[in-house]
């Protein structure tokens, strides 16, 4: 029988057990059905208000969470900070503080700053959902990505081999996935250049590969990360051609694999750098299922969160 979610707050995978992520995702295989249907909206949290608090840039978090908001009928309120009194120096508790004192229930956040999300959670008095705090955790990015892979290849997380390519030393999706993946039994494998990957990174149990080629081979499904574009003026790698050359994910490394596999991006994609348009717009490419889905399992999280109130 299901009960609830383990955790008041979504700060991050690391503090979710296997039985919260299975319940988050078969949740979602609901709201995935009635979001197909004509009558989409459902009245789960009526009375539930919610704010989406972004203090940093997003197009597919904010509106994939503000979209399944709407659908389970809750009221809300979105924020950036560039249009509001934090550009006039306002802190971050005296911010989320008076969108409390205006009975707002639940918070989203995005800040640049990792911790960001637990810092809230432990000093104002609502709920938290982490939406990607600095390098840290992005949980419903790395919940949506499980979900999808199983959703295409029809096969249980822990039967399969996904490896992560680019950037993952700066990736809060690649931290995220790694926990939940790792939880769930799949065999994990993160792919870059060696001053892209953290030190020690295989105390989480995953596998390092400086080859992409052999990476590709191994795996059943690649996640392909974004190449954050200021790495390059830090010197992590000498330009984006050669790191094209040498990870760029395109059609001719894949057709001389000896099986087809699942290809993956968070987004947004830097077309022609981690990967060329003739595989991310191709039929193995789950980019935009994994958008589509971000929004069941936004529902599923905030309606169960909302069962913890
Ligand atoms: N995947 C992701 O977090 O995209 P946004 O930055 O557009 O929200």
């Amino acid at each position: 029988m299901e009960t609830g979610l383990s955790v008041r707050h979504l700060i991050g995978i690391k503090d979710l057990s296997v039985d919260d992520i299975r319940l988050i995702l078969s949740t979602a295989v609901r709201f995935k059905e009635q979001i197909n249907q004509p009558m989409k909206r459902v009245p789960s949290l009526r009375d539930l208000t919610i704010a989406n608090a972004f203090f940093e840039n997003s197009t597919r978090t904010r509106l994939s969470f503000e979209l399944a908001e709407k659908r389970l009928s809750a009221d809300i309120v979105n924020f950036s900070s560039s249009s509001s009194s934090v550009s006039k120096g306002e802190t971050l508790l005296d911010t989320i503080n008076n969108l409390i004192a205006m009975k707002v229930e639940m918070i989203v956040m995005r800040h640049p700053y990792p911790g960001s999300a637990y810092f809230l959670s432990k000093n104002v008095n609502a709920q938290i959902i982490n939406a990607g705090d600095g390098t840290h955790e992005h949980p419903t990015q790395a919940l949506l990505d499980a979900f999808s892979m199983m959703d295409r290849t029809k096969r249980d997380v822990s039967e399969m081999k996904i490896a992560i390519i680019g950037d993952i030393m700066h990736s809060r999706v690649a931290l995220s996935n790694i926990f939940l993946l790792k939880k769930l039994g799949a065999e994990v494998m993160v792919c870059g250049p060696a001053t892209l990957i953290p030190k020690h990174i295989e105390s989480l149990g995953v596998i390092v590969e400086h080859s992409v080629e052999k990476a590709l081979e191994w795996c059943d499904v690649a996640n392909v990360l974004r190449i954050q574009l200021e790495r390059q003026e830090a010197g992590y790698f000498p330009s984006l051609r050669e790191y094209a050359l040498a990870f760029g994910i395109n059609k001719t490394r894949l057709n001389k694999l000896t099986k087809p596999i699942t290809i993956m991006h968070p987004g947004p994609i830097n077309r022609g750098v981690e990967i060329n348009s003739d595989v991310a717009d191709s039929e193995h490419s789950i980019i935009l299922e994994q958008v589509e889905n971000g929004v069941a399992i936004r529902m599923a999280v905030l309606y169960l969160l909302a069962g913890r109130m």
